[in-house]
Protein backbone atom coordinates (compact mmCIF):
# COMPACT_ATOMS: atom_id res chain seq x y z
CA UNK A 1 0.00 0.00 0.00
CA UNK A 2 0.98 3.73 -0.72
CA UNK A 3 2.60 4.93 2.53
CA UNK A 4 1.44 8.31 1.98
CA UNK A 5 -1.93 6.98 2.18
CA UNK A 6 -1.07 4.75 5.24
CA UNK A 7 0.18 7.78 6.85
CA UNK A 8 -3.14 9.41 6.52
CA UNK A 9 -5.35 6.45 7.54
CA UNK A 10 -3.37 5.52 10.61
CA UNK A 11 -2.90 9.49 11.92
CA UNK A 12 -6.49 9.39 13.82
CA UNK A 13 -4.79 6.37 15.58
CA UNK A 14 -1.63 7.46 16.96
CA UNK A 15 -3.12 11.35 17.63
CA UNK A 16 -6.10 9.72 19.41
CA UNK A 17 -5.94 9.31 22.95
CA UNK A 18 -8.34 7.18 23.93
CA UNK A 19 -8.41 4.44 21.70
CA UNK A 20 -10.34 5.08 18.54
CA UNK A 21 -13.11 2.74 17.75
CA UNK A 22 -14.78 3.51 15.13
CA UNK A 23 -13.84 5.26 11.92
CA UNK A 24 -15.93 6.97 9.39
CA UNK A 25 -15.04 7.15 5.84
CA UNK A 26 -16.88 9.08 2.56
CA UNK A 27 -16.52 6.59 0.02
CA UNK A 28 -17.13 10.08 -2.66
CA UNK A 29 -16.06 13.09 -0.83
CA UNK A 30 -19.37 15.73 -0.57
CA UNK A 31 -17.52 19.40 -0.95
CA UNK A 32 -14.46 18.16 -3.11
CA UNK A 33 -15.97 15.02 -4.95
CA UNK A 34 -13.23 12.46 -4.18
CA UNK A 35 -13.28 8.82 -4.25
CA UNK A 36 -11.95 7.71 -1.48
CA UNK A 37 -10.10 3.93 -1.75
CA UNK A 38 -12.30 2.67 0.72
CA UNK A 39 -11.24 -1.28 0.69
CA UNK A 40 -7.78 0.23 1.73
CA UNK A 41 -9.24 2.47 4.17
CA UNK A 42 -11.04 -0.47 5.55
CA UNK A 43 -8.53 -2.67 5.72
CA UNK A 44 -6.14 -0.86 7.65
CA UNK A 45 -9.07 0.37 9.92
CA UNK A 46 -9.42 -3.51 10.97
CA UNK A 47 -5.46 -3.96 11.39
CA UNK A 48 -5.96 -1.34 14.29
CA UNK A 49 -9.59 -3.21 15.47
CA UNK A 50 -11.97 -0.17 14.44
CA UNK A 51 -15.24 -0.73 13.10
CA UNK A 52 -15.70 1.20 9.87
CA UNK A 53 -18.49 3.28 8.42
CA UNK A 54 -18.88 3.64 5.20
CA UNK A 55 -20.60 6.84 4.14
CA UNK A 56 -21.70 6.49 0.69
CA UNK A 57 -24.31 8.76 0.24
CA UNK A 58 -22.93 9.96 -3.66
CA UNK A 59 -22.40 6.42 -4.68
CA UNK A 60 -25.91 4.78 -5.54
CA UNK A 61 -26.48 5.47 -9.25
CA UNK A 62 -22.72 7.04 -9.73
CA UNK A 63 -20.56 4.03 -8.85
CA UNK A 64 -21.53 0.43 -8.68
CA UNK A 65 -19.05 -1.39 -5.85
CA UNK A 66 -18.86 -4.53 -4.98
CA UNK A 67 -20.20 -4.06 -1.13
CA UNK A 68 -18.90 -6.87 -0.28
CA UNK A 69 -14.93 -6.74 -1.31
CA UNK A 70 -15.07 -3.24 0.30
CA UNK A 71 -16.24 -5.10 3.54
CA UNK A 72 -16.39 -2.38 5.75
CA UNK A 73 -19.02 -3.45 9.21
CA UNK A 74 -21.21 -0.74 7.84
CA UNK A 75 -22.23 0.67 4.39
CA UNK A 76 -24.87 3.69 3.37
CA UNK A 77 -25.80 4.95 0.26
CA UNK A 78 -28.33 7.79 -0.59
CA UNK A 79 -31.09 7.05 -3.40
CA UNK A 80 -31.97 10.96 -3.17
CA UNK A 81 -28.88 12.08 -4.97
CA UNK A 82 -28.26 10.03 -7.91
CA UNK A 83 -31.25 7.45 -8.44
CA UNK A 84 -33.27 10.17 -8.26
CA UNK A 85 -36.27 9.31 -5.17
CA UNK A 86 -37.70 11.83 -2.50
CA UNK A 87 -35.78 12.50 0.39
CA UNK A 88 -34.91 10.20 3.18
CA UNK A 89 -34.99 7.31 0.82
CA UNK A 90 -31.54 5.45 1.29
CA UNK A 91 -29.97 2.07 1.61
CA UNK A 92 -28.35 0.89 4.43
CA UNK A 93 -25.58 -2.11 4.56
CA UNK A 94 -24.47 -4.23 8.05
CA UNK A 95 -21.91 -6.70 7.03
CA UNK A 96 -23.37 -10.05 7.82
CA UNK A 97 -20.03 -11.30 8.87
CA UNK A 98 -19.54 -8.72 11.62
CA UNK A 99 -22.29 -9.02 13.85
CA UNK A 100 -22.82 -5.88 16.39
CA UNK A 101 -25.57 -6.55 18.57
CA UNK A 102 -25.50 -2.98 19.42
CA UNK A 103 -26.50 -1.72 15.68
CA UNK A 104 -30.30 -0.81 15.83
CA UNK A 105 -31.90 2.48 14.75
CA UNK A 106 -32.19 5.63 17.02
CA UNK A 107 -35.81 6.40 15.98
CA UNK A 108 -37.59 2.98 17.28
CA UNK A 109 -41.18 1.42 17.00
CA UNK A 110 -43.33 -1.00 18.06
CA UNK A 111 -41.66 -2.99 15.36
CA UNK A 112 -38.19 -2.46 17.20
CA UNK A 113 -37.56 -6.50 17.98
CA UNK A 114 -39.00 -7.97 15.05
CA UNK A 115 -35.48 -8.51 13.16
CA UNK A 116 -33.45 -5.38 11.34
CA UNK A 117 -35.70 -4.97 8.72
CA UNK A 118 -38.62 -3.92 10.06
CA UNK A 119 -37.09 -2.00 13.12
CA UNK A 120 -35.27 0.28 10.14
CA UNK A 121 -38.47 -0.08 8.28
CA UNK A 122 -40.88 1.88 10.21
CA UNK A 123 -39.13 4.30 12.47
CA UNK A 124 -41.69 5.73 14.08
CA UNK A 125 -44.54 7.43 12.01
CA UNK A 126 -42.06 8.17 9.15
CA UNK A 127 -43.32 8.92 5.44
CA UNK A 128 -43.00 5.35 3.72
CA UNK A 129 -43.33 6.76 0.35
CA UNK A 130 -39.65 7.84 -0.45
CA UNK A 131 -38.92 4.07 0.04
CA UNK A 132 -41.38 3.08 -1.92
CA UNK A 133 -40.52 5.49 -4.63
CA UNK A 134 -36.89 3.73 -4.86
CA UNK A 135 -38.18 1.18 -7.06
CA UNK A 136 -39.37 3.67 -9.72
CA UNK A 137 -35.76 5.28 -9.58
CA UNK A 138 -34.12 2.50 -10.30
CA UNK A 139 -36.69 1.79 -13.32
CA UNK A 140 -36.09 5.61 -14.55
CA UNK A 141 -32.42 4.94 -14.45
CA UNK A 142 -33.41 1.53 -16.53
CA UNK A 143 -35.69 3.46 -18.76
CA UNK A 144 -33.41 6.31 -19.70
CA UNK A 145 -30.49 3.60 -20.99
CA UNK A 146 -29.57 2.35 -18.07
CA UNK A 147 -26.38 3.18 -15.12
CA UNK A 148 -23.92 2.40 -17.86
CA UNK A 149 -25.19 4.96 -20.38
CA UNK A 150 -26.03 7.75 -17.72
CA UNK A 151 -22.47 7.09 -16.55
CA UNK A 152 -21.26 7.88 -19.80
CA UNK A 153 -23.00 10.92 -21.05
CA UNK A 154 -22.60 12.26 -17.49
CA UNK A 155 -18.85 12.01 -17.40
CA UNK A 156 -18.53 12.94 -20.77
CA UNK A 157 -20.22 16.38 -19.71
CA UNK A 158 -18.41 16.75 -16.96
CA UNK A 159 -14.88 16.24 -18.52
CA UNK A 160 -16.00 18.81 -21.94
CA UNK A 161 -17.29 21.41 -19.34
CA UNK A 162 -14.71 21.44 -16.99
CA UNK A 163 -12.01 21.67 -19.19
CA UNK A 164 -13.94 24.68 -20.98
CA UNK A 165 -14.00 26.17 -17.26
CA UNK A 166 -10.43 25.77 -16.97
CA UNK A 167 -9.90 27.21 -20.26
CA UNK A 168 -12.57 30.28 -19.64
CA UNK A 169 -11.24 31.11 -16.16
CA UNK A 170 -7.64 30.12 -16.49
CA UNK A 171 -7.45 28.23 -13.23
CA UNK A 172 -7.32 24.55 -12.48
CA UNK A 173 -9.35 21.67 -11.41
CA UNK A 174 -8.63 19.68 -7.74
CA UNK A 175 -5.79 18.01 -9.18
CA UNK A 176 -6.03 13.95 -8.01
CA UNK A 177 -5.21 11.02 -9.72
CA UNK A 178 -7.63 9.24 -12.24
CA UNK A 179 -8.68 6.60 -10.20
CA UNK A 180 -10.60 8.87 -7.86
CA UNK A 181 -12.31 11.70 -9.89
CA UNK A 182 -15.88 11.25 -9.23
CA UNK A 183 -17.74 10.73 -12.63
CA UNK A 184 -20.48 13.18 -11.78
CA UNK A 185 -18.71 15.73 -10.16
CA UNK A 186 -15.67 17.48 -9.72
CA UNK A 187 -14.27 21.08 -7.78
CA UNK A 188 -12.85 24.33 -9.91
CA UNK A 189 -10.94 26.87 -8.58
CA UNK A 190 -12.43 30.36 -9.60
CA UNK A 191 -10.77 33.23 -10.82
CA UNK A 192 -10.43 36.01 -8.67
CA UNK A 193 -13.44 37.18 -8.08
CA UNK A 194 -13.70 40.71 -5.90
CA UNK A 195 -15.41 40.89 -2.59
CA UNK A 196 -15.00 37.74 -2.47
CA UNK A 197 -11.48 36.10 -3.24
CA UNK A 198 -9.70 38.90 -1.69
CA UNK A 199 -11.96 38.49 1.59
CA UNK A 200 -9.54 38.13 4.58
CA UNK A 201 -11.29 35.88 6.84
CA UNK A 202 -11.17 32.57 4.98
CA UNK A 203 -11.62 28.97 7.18
CA UNK A 204 -9.11 26.80 7.28
CA UNK A 205 -10.44 23.73 6.05
CA UNK A 206 -12.89 22.96 3.85
CA UNK A 207 -15.99 24.91 4.40
CA UNK A 208 -19.35 24.33 3.12
CA UNK A 209 -22.39 25.77 4.70
CA UNK A 210 -20.69 29.00 6.24
CA UNK A 211 -18.84 32.15 5.22
CA UNK A 212 -18.44 34.08 1.82
CA UNK A 213 -18.98 30.59 0.07
CA UNK A 214 -22.23 30.78 0.97
CA UNK A 215 -23.41 34.14 0.03
CA UNK A 216 -21.31 34.04 -3.27
CA UNK A 217 -23.73 30.67 -3.82
CA UNK A 218 -26.56 32.67 -3.13
CA UNK A 219 -25.45 35.12 -5.69
CA UNK A 220 -24.95 33.04 -8.73
CA UNK A 221 -28.41 31.54 -8.11
CA UNK A 222 -30.34 34.58 -7.02
CA UNK A 223 -28.60 36.93 -9.76
CA UNK A 224 -27.99 34.68 -12.83
CA UNK A 225 -30.24 31.86 -11.79
CA UNK A 226 -27.34 28.99 -11.37
CA UNK A 227 -27.14 26.77 -8.94
CA UNK A 228 -23.44 25.57 -7.97
CA UNK A 229 -22.19 24.71 -4.96
CA UNK A 230 -19.40 26.76 -4.09
CA UNK A 231 -16.95 25.77 -1.47
CA UNK A 232 -13.58 26.71 0.14
CA UNK A 233 -10.45 24.13 0.09
CA UNK A 234 -8.13 25.34 2.48
CA UNK A 235 -8.17 29.18 1.71
CA UNK A 236 -9.31 28.94 -2.16
CA UNK A 237 -12.72 29.25 -3.13
CA UNK A 238 -14.10 26.36 -5.68
CA UNK A 239 -17.56 25.52 -7.76
CA UNK A 240 -18.32 22.04 -7.37
CA UNK A 241 -20.08 21.60 -10.87
CA UNK A 242 -22.70 18.43 -10.83
CA UNK A 243 -23.72 17.18 -13.60
CA UNK A 244 -27.22 14.69 -14.76
CA UNK A 245 -28.30 13.53 -17.17
CA UNK A 246 -30.77 16.65 -17.34
CA UNK A 247 -28.03 19.45 -18.08
CA UNK A 248 -26.11 20.10 -20.82
CA UNK A 249 -22.85 22.33 -22.06
CA UNK A 250 -25.42 25.29 -21.97
CA UNK A 251 -25.41 25.30 -18.20
CA UNK A 252 -21.39 25.55 -17.99
CA UNK A 253 -21.64 28.04 -20.13
CA UNK A 254 -23.82 29.83 -18.33
CA UNK A 255 -21.88 29.65 -15.09
CA UNK A 256 -19.03 30.28 -17.00
CA UNK A 257 -20.32 33.45 -18.06
CA UNK A 258 -21.75 34.06 -14.70
CA UNK A 259 -18.54 33.88 -12.80
CA UNK A 260 -16.90 35.93 -15.03
CA UNK A 261 -19.52 38.89 -14.85
CA UNK A 262 -18.23 38.75 -11.26
CA UNK A 263 -14.81 38.98 -11.92
CA UNK A 264 -15.70 42.35 -13.53
CA UNK A 265 -15.38 44.86 -10.72
CA UNK A 266 -17.73 47.36 -12.04
CA UNK A 267 -20.35 44.85 -12.15
CA UNK A 268 -20.62 45.08 -7.98
CA UNK A 269 -21.52 47.34 -5.87
CA UNK A 270 -20.74 46.66 -2.46
CA UNK A 271 -24.02 48.61 -0.55
CA UNK A 272 -23.60 49.54 3.23
CA UNK A 273 -25.26 46.62 4.57
CA UNK A 274 -22.10 44.61 3.21
CA UNK A 275 -24.28 42.70 0.48
CA UNK A 276 -23.04 43.30 -2.96
CA UNK A 277 -25.40 43.40 -5.77
CA UNK A 278 -24.85 43.16 -9.36
CA UNK A 279 -26.03 45.14 -12.07
C1 LIG B 1 -20.83 12.11 1.99
C2 LIG B 1 -22.17 12.62 2.46
N1 LIG B 1 -22.68 12.18 3.62
C3 LIG B 1 -23.87 12.59 4.08
C4 LIG B 1 -24.62 13.50 3.37
C5 LIG B 1 -25.94 13.94 3.92
O1 LIG B 1 -26.85 12.95 3.68
P1 LIG B 1 -28.40 13.13 4.06
O2 LIG B 1 -29.01 13.89 2.93
O3 LIG B 1 -28.90 11.73 4.10
O4 LIG B 1 -28.47 13.85 5.34
C6 LIG B 1 -24.16 13.99 2.17
C7 LIG B 1 -24.94 14.97 1.44
O5 LIG B 1 -24.49 15.71 0.64
C8 LIG B 1 -22.90 13.54 1.70
O6 LIG B 1 -22.41 13.98 0.54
Amino acid sequence: MDDTLRTCIEHPFSQSAAPLSLYISDHITSPTAVVMPVKRIVHVCHAHGAVVFVDAAHVPGQLRPNIQDIDADFYAGNLHKWVFCPRSAAIIWRNPSRQHAWFRPLVTSAFEHRGLHEAFGYEGTKDDIPYICAANGIEYINRVGGLEKINEYNSTLLYKGVTYLEEKWGTKRLQVPDSMHSLYQCIVALPFIPGFSDFKETPAVTQVFMGKNLELQKLLLDKFDVQVAVVYVGQELMVRVSVSIYNTMDDIIRLADAVLALTKTEALFISDAGFIRVF
